[in-house]
């Protein structure tokens, strides 16, 4: 039995820290507030921290059908999927192969990661022997910052989630992916529609229900997406006929947010530094670098009194948000610790987690209430992505935030799951485009 204790300071110390990371019900308002100005001068191609990214999609009408292969690139694995589409709000996925995608590819040359990517297609198509001599079209998820420049088309703006794979940025990715499928040999495919994950998320929840209106991701990054009235989109030059559209806020690089020492020393050592600010409070990538942080300081002020905490927990990005859920939860990444230093620990991960979801919350009520000032109608709001689904509380403490601020009108308000949405999301918004007659094109014609 361990019997270390944490020094007569621990608990000034754990007041401090709960001070700083505090997100009160004031500051959830100014939250607000500052989410709205950015959103209205990111909407007029205002410079602000919030991109707005027109997507070129609207909701579908749940009767779209078809078959459509999938690829999904966003994060530590690449997903292809094949998914059928009955007309009827069902989106079946019934084929689906997950790769990883390893650190070497995500920092290495861009070609060698499309290469890979395209690899993945071919080896899905062996795997599930579908014929190459067919033609298909595929829908390609990738989830990073897009300019999109039509329906299938769009250059990366910026790498995020420690991606760094060189001469992608600045280019379109559907073309880099097209090149590298026929490099690969696979000439039939026709990519036909590139969407943000957010955007597949809310299309494959708002397929079936129709009053979903956001779209959220809350995982290794975090980033939300929601249907606007092509009138508010001012930056849009030729707005055409339609009259909604969804947009990709790209919200991971909001930066009108109380910031603290640990944001400051996180994002300077980070690899995209001045970049991502809600990002690196809120998302799974993050929060255990953070909690780690928080710890290490707490040993170098010897509030902690054990010894092997300070190898275990010098080393950046060791303890991950993973380890977080797994303390939180009630069990420990190691076994050698005394009873004092387990709450310590978990009181520490309560704080920090506590603060990614009141954030992710404000944000959540400040799109909300940007479509529907008074909160009159009913939204759903398709959520994906492992904090959301697996940090124990995270989800209760997002709707404190929307019981705080809005009482009884906050049942209005449906979290809904879309676990893995993305990927059939594209595929739904292949069918539509064809239903819709959007021009997709095709590069090697
Ligand atoms: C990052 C990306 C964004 C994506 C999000 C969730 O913030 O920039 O495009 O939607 O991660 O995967």
């Amino acid at each position: 039995m361990i019997n270390r204790k944490v020094s007569s300071d621990y608990d000034k110390f754990i007041s401090k820290v709960e001070k700083i990371f505090s997100v009160t019900p004031a500051d959830v308002k100014k939250i607000i507030d500052n989410f709205h100005q950015e959103m209205r001068r990111g909407l007029a191609g205002r410079g602000c921290s919030l991109k707005m990214i027109p997507s070129f999609v609207d909701r579908p009408a749940g009767s779209e059908a078809g078959r459509c292969l999938a690829l999904d690139l966003g994060g530590t694995n690449s997903r292809v999927l094949a998914a059928r589409l009955d007309g009827k709000g069902n989106a079946r996925v019934f084929a689906v192969s997950k790769f990883v995608v390893s650190a070497a590819l995500m920092r290495g040359a861009g070609e060698a990661l499309f290469d890979f990517i395209a690899g993945c297609v071919r080896e899905f198509l062996a795997k599930n022997r579908i014929s190459l001599r067919k033609k298909y079209q595929l829908a390609f998820t990738f989830s990073f910052p897009v300019e999109q420049t039509g329906l299938a088309a769009g250059k990366l703006i910026i790498w995020t989630k420690g991606f760094s794979a060189s001469g992608v940025e600045g280019k379109d990715v559907v073309r880099l992916l097209d090149d590298a499928l026929w490099r690969s040999g696979l000439k039939n495919i026709e990519v036909v529609a590139l969407a943000n994950d957010t955007v597949g998320t809310l299309v494959t929840k708002s397929y079936s229900d129709r009053s979903c209106d956001m779209g959220v991701i809350l995982g290794t990054g975090t980033n939300a997406c929601y249907v606007e009235k092509v009138s508010n989109i001012l930056k849009m030059k030729s707005r055409g006929n339609r009259r909604s559209m969804i947009i990709n806020m790209e919200w991971g690089n909001f930066s009108k947010l109380r910031r603290c020492h640990v944001d400051r020393e996180l994002d300077r050592a980070s690899g995209n530094p001045g970049r991502q600010y809600l990002e690196k409070m809120v998302s799974g990538m993050y929060l255990g670098e953070i909690t780690r942080r928080v710890v290490f300081h707490m040993i170098s002020k010897g509030v902690f009194l054990g010894e092997g905490f300070e190898r275990a927990y010098s080393e950046e990005y060791s303890f991950r948000t993973e380890d977080m859920s797994l303390v939180a939860a009630g069990g420990m990444p190691q076994r050698d610790l005394s009873a004092d230093e387990r709450k310590a620990l978990k009181k520490i991960c309560d704080i920090v987690s506590l603060r990614s979801a009141r954030i992710a919350g404000g944000a959540i009520a400040a799109v909300l209430l940007w479509m529907d000032k008074e909160l009159r109608k009913r939204h759903t709001v398709a959520i994906d992505g492992s904090l959301f689904e697996k940090y124990p509380g995270f989800e209760k403490n997002i709707k404190n935030v929307f019981r705080e601020l809005f009482g009884r009108r906050s049942k209005k308000i449906k979290l809904e799951m879309a676990k893995d949405g993305s990927g059939a999301g594209a595929a739904v918004i292949a069918a539509w485009a064809q239903i819709n007659h959007i021009s997709t094109r095709r590069l090697h014609a």
